[in-house]
């Protein structure tokens, strides 16, 4: 008999078929997750769970798997899953590094030029027929938003996503700094990046845009006293995670006008909810956690996650296992 795996989600790509040869697999078939319900049923019963960020797993629902051996996520980001408590009950957890990395860039850039230069706000004057209704085709005033070529790039977690962020600003002729847990001398060097704490970085960066991983430390690390160090006229960016913003304390920078715009992927809340306070400000650009979202990285993201479980049902280390110290608790495979 082959292992149940439960899928949360439609993947992109023809990986299910693929997957079938190994698992009697499951899917969810509708659009929004599995209510948590769904997921204490399934996870109790299931060998194997390929989940989204949307998919919250905890310890709860960790410790009423008997089967489960293994959780592969669909992102690169894990911070949806407890994994200590996956090692704890020998769960191999895996992720989809790398492969959306110049995607995320991309889109990072996009909102970086877009905020700059007033392209969202822009486009709503015209369609709205604001631009019309001036009586005027150019004006010295209109829409006037602020450079980025030859400006600072201040990048928070030089990791995979902020280094190809950063390469992208080379071909802005900006000066980039950077904050990180360790100093990165070969990447300063390729970059012509500057290792800087915090503090200095959101004092002199024109543009701040986050790039570290969800955890205890990250959480709300941009607050009020951060926001307060940045420039009146510098832009945040995130498509890391929501909740490394205290999205009360931005909503109160944006009202004092203590920094010049934001612009987010990733939302303390998702999806946003209707009465959001984010909506009211122009100098604001928000977009529904789409980072990766090209066709190319979201098939190589569903590829990943087909590898991994095919990897761990033929009894080999899946190739981006998240938790390596969980081999020390179980081998892979379904007959441990
Ligand atoms: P990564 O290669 O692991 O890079 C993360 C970097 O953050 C690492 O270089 C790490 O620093 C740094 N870091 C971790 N904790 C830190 C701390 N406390 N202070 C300062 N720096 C810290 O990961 P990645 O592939 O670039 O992805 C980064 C994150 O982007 C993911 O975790 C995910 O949350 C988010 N993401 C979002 C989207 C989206 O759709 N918007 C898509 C993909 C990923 P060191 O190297 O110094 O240890
Ligand atoms: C998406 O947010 C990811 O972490 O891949």
């Amino acid at each position: 008999m082959r292992p149940k795996l439960f899928i949360t989600r439609h993947l992109p790509g023809r990986v299910i078929e693929k997957l079938k040869e190994y698992y009697e697999v499951e899917v969810w078939p509708h659009y929004p997750p599995p209510p948590k319900s769904v997921l204490r049923e399934k996870i109790r019963k299931v060998d194997a769970l390929a989940t989204l960020v949307t998919d919250k797993i905890d310890c709860s629902l960790i410790s009423n798997a008997p089967k489960l051996r293994i959780i592969a996520q669909y992102a690169v980001g894990y911070d949806n899953i407890d994994v200590e408590c996956a090692t704890k009950y020998g769960i191999y957890v895996t992720n989809t590094p790398g492969v959306l990395t110049e995607t995320v860039a991309d889109h990072t850039w996009a909102l970086i030029l877009a905020i700059s230069r007033r392209i969202v706000e822009s486009d709503e004057y015209v369609r709205k027929g604001e631009w019309y209704h001036s009586g005027t085709g150019w004006h010295p005033m209109m829409m006037v938003g602020y450079d980025v070529y030859g400006k600072t790039l201040g990048i928070v977690g030089l990791g995979r996503i902020g280094v190809a962020v950063a390469r992208r600003a080379k071909g802005f002729n900006m000066k980039i700094l950077y904050y990180s847990r360790k100093r990165k001398p070969k990447l300063e060097k390729e970059l012509g990046a500057k290792y800087v704490p915090l503090e200095t970085l959101l004092k002199e960066a024109d543009i701040v845009s986050l790039h570290v991983p969800l955890t205890d430390e990250t959480y709300h690390m941009i607050g009020e006293k951060e926001l307060k160090l940045m420039k009146k006229t510098a832009f945040l960016i995130n498509t890391a995670r929501g909740a490394v913003i205290n999205t009360k304390a931005l909503i109160k920078a944006l009202k004092e006008k203590w920094i010049a715009g934001a612009a987010l992927d990733v939302h303390e809340q998702e999806p946003l909810p209707p009465d959001h306070p984010l909506y009211k400000f122009k100098n604001v650009i928000l977009t529904p956690h789409t980072g990766s979202a090209s066709w190319e990285a979201r098939t190589k993201m569903a590829e990943i996650v087909a590898k991994n479980l095919i990897a761990f049902a033929e009894g080999k280390i899946p190739p981006t296992l998240v938790n390596k110290e969980v081999i020390n608790v179980r081998k892979p495979g379904f007959k441990q």
